[in-house]
């Protein structure tokens, strides 16, 4: 995933920023427990991540139970990120899940975060269950205590929390942009509550970083100062 390609968001507040490729690797979290094979479980979730596969080319934004009963049901979601056409969606769901299996193999619960798609699934129904866990932070090592950084940082924050009625949106003023992005199960006054959380760790702790991301289990805030987005190598 070379960070050559460039998108154009021209949409949310009007902001537009080049990012890195929607299928480069931010963040997977695995459950050290496994399931069994042959179990009604594993059955029930292979069930599940190919009703995600079928899902994608439709939708930015589904959620899923399949079968039933205690540990044996599955239940998991799928979100693209809100600039995506349906075929981008579909092909990044699709490197999610490929890279899922890689990385989580076996994992009783599982979640995974590309640049342009999310996917999780698990043994205990977590959809639309209020959840502000921190599940990955990133801080640039640059910083600037430059007034103007600050306060442009603080306006694009300030406007990606005030207005998350769609889910999702891009902001920008002068050097800085960001973008942000609820669940799409979320009801707007826990968005905005998510969100609200979000960007306080991020001025909490990455102070002044020049770039940062935090996900939290339901949204995420984004913000980087221009040149500083993060790239695959800085991972
Ligand atoms: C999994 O459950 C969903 C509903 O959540 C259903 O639409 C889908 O058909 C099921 N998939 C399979 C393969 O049974």
């Amino acid at each position: 995933a070379a960070a050559a390609a460039a998108i154009l968001l021209v949409i949310g507040l009007g902001a537009g920023f080049t990012g890195a490729d929607t299928d480069t690797f931010i963040y997977a979290g695995c459950s050290p427990s496994k399931y069994q094979p042959g179990t009604p479980y594993e059955g029930n979730l292979k069930s599940l991540l190919a009703s995600i596969t079928d899902a994608a080319p439709n939708a930015a934004y589904s959620s899923f139970a399949n079968g039933t009963g205690d540990g044996a049901a599955a239940y998991g979601l799928y979100q693209c990120r809100g600039d995506l056409g349906n075929a981008e969606c579909a092909a990044c769901v699709r490197d999610a899940l490929a890279q899922l299996g890689q990385v989580c193999p076996g994992a009783y619960a599982a979640s995974l975060q590309l640049e342009g798609c999310y996917v999780r699934y698990d043994g205990t129904n977590f959809v639309g269950r209020p959840d502000t866990a921190m599940v990955y932070r990133k801080c640039s090592a640059s910083t600037s205590a430059d007034a103007g950084f600050l306060r442009d940082r603080d306006a694009v924050l300030g406007a990606l929390q005030a207005a998350a009625a769609d889910g999702y949106r891009v902001g920008s003023s002068g050097s800085v942009q960001g973008v942000s992005q609820c669940l799409g199960d979320l009801a707007a006054a826990d968005c905005t509550g998510c969100l609200a959380q979000a960007v306080g760790q991020l001025k909490g702790a990455c102070g002044t970083a020049l770039a940062a991301d935090v996900h939290l289990a339901q949204c995420y805030v984004r913000y980087w100062a221009s040149g500083y987005y993060f790239r695959p190598s800085q991972a």
